[in-house]
């Protein structure tokens, strides 16, 4: 998805009918600013281009969890993706229909497995054996049957960053194919977990076709075997990683994408099991802040605004390149500057050595492709608090989620008084 619903009229930035400075003035900065029709649009996109097989398509929450997010993409018939006994409680207050969750992630723990096998979810990714004792257990204790496939590595390249490459054989995801056979055969010896499927997901920010289609298949040898085997082979779920244009990116289209993994992997008579995150957030949300300074330090001109790592952690954690412009118009000539927040930690930037028109202190900023991995990361780290998010829809918009307040970064701490009672005594 490209930045569709970000246009400038006169020199202003909208998103959609609805002017980003009007917004911004009104809500404050730093806020996050999604277009409800951008969602629409990549949801739909994705879901036309696997429209020829059975296929489900579970939102990978963790890229946003804002509930008018949630709700805008199971409107439209997603299903979630999700990975702790948090997002899972985000899906199910979104309105998500627990028979499309799936559960991936490397440590569930007993009462994550427990709240998802009450909750009726479609099926675990599991990541372990030792994982697949615990849903058996759990599952057996309730007196219900848990619907698991297994997590495969295939070892394929991605071809993206390293903190984002999931499907090598060393990693500390799933399990390597080699040995799935195995973790299959045990499986099949136990009571109270029915296998359904097999999952497999490379890793992130995908611009190359190819290691999805080389991935799955092995998976497909793999699903061969395990039919022979006797096992009830019905999803297979392919993960997500389809990656999006941050910069000069060229990621695959949709139907690139689907027509990589259909042709592996499309005539197995598999319900086709999708786990987007960013592919349809990143570009249907910006980050808006606001510049507070500009100071030069040892000849390098440093933008100073008000938001930060701890709003959009992608550029000071993966050296993440994130596009920027003024939100009003240029007021001259670009020139080379760092933007950074006030974060006392030099790896607090959101960009470095950019060429950027010169600003001055009031002026608005928008951070591009903020949607995805940007609001679902931040912290309260240097007692931050945590940025508002808009919901827009043509020329209306609602506050998803309220700007915090001081009160909000000390919820649940007290002074530690019962301490010194217990001293007294
Ligand atoms: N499924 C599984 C099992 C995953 O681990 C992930 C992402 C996804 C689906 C969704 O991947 P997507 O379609 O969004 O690429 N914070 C990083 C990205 C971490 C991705 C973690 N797993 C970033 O900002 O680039």
């Amino acid at each position: 998805m490209t930045r569709t619903f970000f246009n400038r009229r006169d020199g202003e930035l909208y998103v959609e009918n609805l002017s980003v400075a009007e917004i911004a003035r009104r809500e404050g900065t730093p806020l996050f600013i999604y277009s409800q029709t951008a969602l629409r649009v990549a949801y739909d996109a994705l879901d036309k281009a696997f429209a020829a097989v059975p296929h489900t398509i579970c939102f990978a929450i963790k890229s946003n969890m804002n509930l008018a997010v949630v709700r805008t993409l199971v409107e439209r018939g997603a299903g979630i993706d999700v990975t702790s006994g948090g997002e899972l409680f985000r899906a199910l207050q979104a309105g998500a229909d627990p028979q499309k969750i799936v559960y991936s992630g490397v440590g569930k723990t007993d009462g994550e497995v427990d709240e998802a096998l009450d909750a009726g979810i479609r099926f675990f990714n599991l990541e372990s054996r030792a994982e697949l004792g615990c849903v058996n257990a759990r599952a057996e204790a309730r007196g219900v049957v848990a619907n698991i496939t297994f997590r495969v590595n295939p070892d394929v390249d991605p071809k993206t960053h390293p903190y984002i490459s999931t499907g090598l054989k060393n990693s500390k995801f799933g399990i390597p194919i080699t040995e799935a056979r195995e973790a299959y055969a045990e499986a099949k010896t136990l009571n109270s977990v029915k296998v359904v499927g097999v999952d497999c997901h490379i890793g992130s920010q995908l611009t190359d076709a190819q290691p999805f289609h080389d991935a799955l298949l092995r998976v497909r040898a793999l699903v061969e075997d395990l039919r022979n085997a006797g096992h009830e082979i019905q999803y297979l779920d392919c993960g997500g990683g389809l990656g999006v244009v941050y910069n000069d990116e060229e990621p695959p289209s949709p139907k690139e994408y689907a027509r990589a993994i259909l042709d592996a992997v499309g005539d197995l008579g598999c319900e086709i099991v999708l786990e987007p995150g960013r592919w349809i957030t990143a570009n249907a949300g910006i980050m808006v802040a606001e510049v507070v300074y500009e100071k030069n330090n040892g000849g390098k001109t440093y933008t100073i605004v008000d938001g930060a790592m701890t709003d959009l952690l992608r550029p000071a954690l993966y050296q993440a390149y994130q596009h920027i412009e003024p939100v009003g118009p240029a007021r001259g000539e670009e020139r080379l500057v760092d933007i950074v927040g006030p974060v006392c930690e030099s790896g607090d930037f959101l960009a470095k050595e950019r060429p950027f028109p010169p600003v001055e202190k009031g002026d608005l900023i928008a951070v591009f492709s903020a949607g995805a991995y940007g609001f679902s990361m931040s912290s309260n780290y240097n007692g931050r608090r945590r940025a508002a998010e808009v919901l827009v829809r043509d020329e209306r918009y609602s506050v998803v989620r309220a700007r915090e307040g001081y009160e909000d970064l000390i919820r649940g701490e007290n002074l530690g008084e019962g301490l010194d009672e217990e001293l007294a005594e």
